[in-house]
């Protein structure tokens, strides 16, 4: 503006990208925002080598998505990328390969091939000790090392980009780089982080919701879905799904909300799936809501405030689906590993959530009771007690469905306070 008076100061170099180390990534979830960016090139086959080499290990993670020519490889490389996002495409913030990478090493190197005929690739590389000396955010041209070689090998089929994170001070400090302890720490972060993509990106590796399939592997190893819904388990019970319609500016976006009780474990096929579907968190830490950001789950874990983590609700789990256009409304993190309930969503979710907890806390009982070990006599009052649990689950659905929840936790507190013990019969 003619007349206004500034002065431009643009951040160092040298300060920002050491603060920016810390933004809240662990090795699994900073390879995971990567792996976003793979999936939103349009890659089928994404591959993570975590490489023991003392002194000089490394990580790679590939991709036979579109790949970047020189320009694209300079942008990519600049904090705050320039580039306009369609919706539900999974990048957000322009941040997400350099805030990951650096949360876990000092060097990045991109190697990408968009030339399909031709093995032609260009290597660029940020190198925070570069960044440091110089205070400039200076990309460097051709950089050479064993495992830039090795990802220039990865590309020589075909077009695709290639991740190299080197200098890993985050991951194996000075003091460990050339041990034994170094080796198996790879070995347990590869572990952790095939866990962890198996299950935030389980959607696209079963190609659900017509989503193209996308093989996923880590050190060789390809990874199965993991769904935390046990959907393939005969005795898994579904709720019909509901939709919330969510302010978003002039026009309300949808959110889905799923809900699932899992079997207990003697109704489960097989005790080796009971163990699998316990999850990186066991059975009690993963109840709760699982929510997708465009179909890429970005929270799992606990019930978000809505109600606390409970051994009899232990096995209700939901989905919560969102649209990248509602991403303000959730708050969504750069690390893409949180997100904020909006206030209105949370008031709607209240009585499904509760619902569906009621439905978990009886079947868990039902089990329970199944499994006490009886006296012939007692038989027949723990049948009708099976019955007597069932009554009180058709109860409180309906009045769920009947009665504003205020009302109904008064009228329940009303019922426990003058029964408690036809109530703890009926389980409520
Ligand atoms: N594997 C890849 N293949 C092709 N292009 C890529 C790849 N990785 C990154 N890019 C390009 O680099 C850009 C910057 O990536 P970066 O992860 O830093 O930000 P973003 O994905 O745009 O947003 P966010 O911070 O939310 O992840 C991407 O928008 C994309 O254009
Ligand atoms: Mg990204």
């Amino acid at each position: 503006m003619p007349g206004t008076s500034y002065y431009d100061v643009p951040p160092s170099a040298a300060r920002l990208t050491g603060s920016l180390r810390d933004i809240g990534y662990d090795f699994q979830t900073a390879v995971a925002d990567l792996v976003d960016n793979s999936i939103a090139a349009g890659a089928h086959r994404i591959g993570v080598e975590l490489v023991f080499d003392p002194n000089a290990s490394y990580v790679l993670i590939w991709d036979d998505g579109a790949g970047m020519g020189p320009a694209g490889l300079l942008e990519a490389l600049r904090f705050g990328s320039r580039r306009a996002y369609a919706t539900n495409e999974l990048g957000r913030f322009g941040l997400g390969l350099k805030t990951g990478t650096f949360s876990q090493c000092r060097r990045l190197t991109a190697v990408s091939r968009q030339a399909r005929h031709q093995a032609r690739y260009h290597v660029r590389t940020l190198d925070l000790d570069y960044i440091e000396r110089r205070d400039s955010w200076s990309v460097l041209a051709d950089e050479q090392s064993d495992a830039i070689e090795e990802a220039v090998r990865i590309l020589q089929d075909g077009p695709g980009t290639v991740i190299v994170w080197e200098k890993l001070d985050r991951v194996l400090p000075d003091r460990y780089a050339e041990s034994g302890w170094g080796r198996r720490r790879l070995n347990m972060l590869a572990k952790k982080t095939a866990d962890h993509l198996g299950l935030v990106f389980h959607r696209f590796i079963a190609g659900e919701r017509e989503i193209e399939p996308v093989a996923i592997s880590v050190n060789g190893e390809k990874l199965a879905a993991w769904d935390p819904f046990a959907r393939d388990e005969e005795h898994t019970e579904t709720v019909p799904e509901e939709i919330f319609e969510v302010e978003n500016g002039d026009e309300p976006s949808e959110v889905v909300f799923r809900g699932y009780v899992l079997p207990p474990r003697d109704q489960f096929s097989s005790q080796e799936a009971f163990e699998r579907l316990s999850g990186p968190l066991k059975w009690n830490r993963q109840q709760g809501l699982y929510v997708y950001r465009a179909n890429r789950l970005v929270q799992y874990g606990g019930w978000s405030g809505l109600r606390g983590i409970d051994e009899h609700t232990k096995l209700a789990r939901a989905s919560i689906d969102f649209d990248t256009e509602l991403d303000e409304t959730f708050q969504i993190n750069v690390a893409k590993m949180s997100v904020v309930l909006p206030p209105t969503l949370r008031n709607m979710l209240e009585r499904p959530v509760h619902d569906l907890c009621a439905r978990a806390d009886s079947a868990y009982r039902r089990a329970a009771s199944a499994a006490e070990p009886r006296r012939p006599s007692a038989a027949k009052a723990s049948a009708d007690g099976v019955a007597l649990l069932e009554i009180g689950v058709a109860l409180k659905a309906a009045m769920y469905e009947n009665t504003d929840l205020p009302g109904f936790r008064k009228a329940l507190d009303t019922f426990r306070r003058r029964h408690p013990e036809v109530s703890a019969a009926l389980g409520i």
